[in-house]
């Protein structure tokens, strides 16, 4: 046995992790591949990586030194429990399994147990950065036991991204907690990316400015607060011209998002936890909107404004700028939210600052801004929502006028703008003295006698609204 460390599926996740692994001092990589010519290819490809490469599974368990310590890059779902039961079969107890694809946490959780009651350590960890982060540095997000960390560390943190010479790796806590945080990073990502497309509509629409005009926009963006990988890949996108056709790209670029489904996941365990994470859901489900074609097609002759103009296009963009700026906490908060509420749902110990830290380099949501969170839970580690720490709610205070003027703009001008407009009823709901869930409450009982409280003391009550409608306690005090 000769290897350290070993990789199995070696698709471009995959061969770029075990790239970068064999990259770093004192490693050598196995590398095991279902179909044997991408096993083949990689090793004649990149000779200077010095792979050990494998045929058969035992033949790679084989290659690998004890304790063991073998990261599975494929397909989540069946593709993942199938390579798992192939080690689970070979490895011996004390040797480490890690699954570095996107996989569910509750499948992470699942695996972990049955994998451990063999002996042998199971490891879900969040891998973020794509391609390019996997070569060369992504933000991981290990979950499993603390004892398997202490064998995985070193190594994970050999191959991180850093930043502000720190490495974008931490033990997010045990079994699913790192695939748990994996999901709301990509949950965020959604909401950011949509952000942003929305940003990029609001400006096209209101000033008229060309796509490569508006790529200037997020270039000057990119130096100031909103700064982040993003903000600059997508003035990238925005200069792009199409080759066959002389347009700007995203002009001919079909209008229908795609989705792998983590973002989907997010929300639908948010609904499970009972997490508001609108900007979030907002955001899926405007890809879900541009993905239906017919009915997109049928509605195309429904009446409403056909746009806006503004009269001073230098102020709107700032306000759209500063709508931006504010969404986007708001984002991260419900995101944190959502980390926070999984974290006391399934036990994890979850050390929120850290996680920012770690998003701060190597993943695609990276930016200056994660400093902040890490800053804001450091100096109150009980904060109830990032959005109230002081630097925020600031920078929300700063914001709202220009929120709010942008919002208008795009209603009246019948623009949508789904995550910038929920942001901001969110923000509006939680500040709000009263809300009208008094009436819901109302409406509950009366249907449904399924009772509420009282704003002057306490207890459970129903007004017998089929009867003379009085009040009465029902919790039996
Ligand atoms: C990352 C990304 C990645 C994700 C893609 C595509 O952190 O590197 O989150 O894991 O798969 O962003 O996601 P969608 O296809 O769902 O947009």
């Amino acid at each position: 046995a000769t290897a350290n460390v070993g990789v199995v599926g070696l698709a471009v996740m995959g061969s770029n992790l075990a790239r970068n692994l064999a990259s770093r001092d004192g490693n050598t990589v196995a590398i095991y591949n279902r179909s044997r010519g991408r096993t083949d290819a990689l090793v004649a490809e990149h000779p200077e990586a010095g792979f050990v490469p494998a045929t058969t599974v035992a033949e790679f368990a084989a290659s690998l030194q004890r304790p063991r310590t073998a990261i599975i890059m494929v397909k989540a779902g069946a593709p993942t429990d199938a390579v798992i039961d192939e080690l689970v079969a070979v490895f011996e107890p004390g040797d480490i399994i890690v699954d570095g694809g996107n996989a569910q946490f509750a499948d992470t959780i699942r695996r972990e147990r049955a994998v451990r009651e063999t002996g042998i350590d199971f490891v879900g960890c969040g891998i973020s950065g794509s391609e390019e982060g996997a070569l060369n540095g992504p933000s991981l997000m290990p979950g499993g036991s603390v004892q398997s960390y202490e064998t995985l560390g070193p190594l994970l943190t050999s191959i991180a991204a850093v930043a502000e010479g720190e490495p974008c790796v931490t033990h997010v806590g045990t079994d699913g907690a790192g695939h748990f945080v994996k999901m709301v990073h990509n949950g965020i990502e959604y909401a950011d990316m949509q952000l942003i497309a929305e940003a990029y509509d609001l400006i096209r629409h209101g000033t008229g400015r060309t796509p490569a005009e508006i790529a200037e926009v997020f270039a000057e963006w990119n130096r100031g607060e909103l700064e982040s990988y993003l903000i600059e890949i997508t003035a990238e996108v925005l200069r792009q011209v199409d080759t066959d056709t002389g347009l700007p790209l995203v002009d001919v670029v079909l209008d229908r998002a795609g989705a792998k489904g983590t973002g989907a996941w997010t929300v639908q365990t948010a609904l499970d936890l009972g997490v508001p994470v609108s900007g979030i859901a907002e955001a899926v489900f405007a890809r879900s909107v541009s993905s239906r074609p017919e009915q997109r097609a049928a509605a195309r002759t429904l009446p409403g404004p056909d746009g806006f103009t503004v009269d001073d296009p230098e102020a709107f963009v700032e306000d759209v700028r500063r709508s931006l700026y504010a969404s986007k906490i708001i984002a991260y908060s419900q995101g944190f939210d959502a980390i926070v509420a999984g974290a006391e749902h399934y036990g994890w110990d979850i050390r929120k600052g850290d996680i920012a830290a770690i998003w701060r380099g190597g993943c695609i949501i990276r930016a200056q801004f994660l400093g902040r969170i890490t800053e804001a839970y450091a100096d109150d580690p009980a904060l109830v929502s990032l959005l109230t720490a002081p630097y925020f709610a600031t920078a929300v205070a700063d914001a709202q006028d220009s929120w709010r003027r942008v919002v208008v703009a795009a209603t009246t001008g019948g623009v949508p703008a789904p995550a910038f407009s929920s942001s901001l009823a969110y923000y509006d709901s939680l500040r709000a003295e009263r809300l009208p869930a008094a009436l819901v409450q109302g409406q509950r009982d009366f249907f449904g006698a399924h009772t509420y409280g009282r704003i002057d003391r306490p207890g459970t009550f129903h007004t017998r609204w089929s009867g003379d409608r009085s009040e009465e306690r029902v919790d039996g005090a």
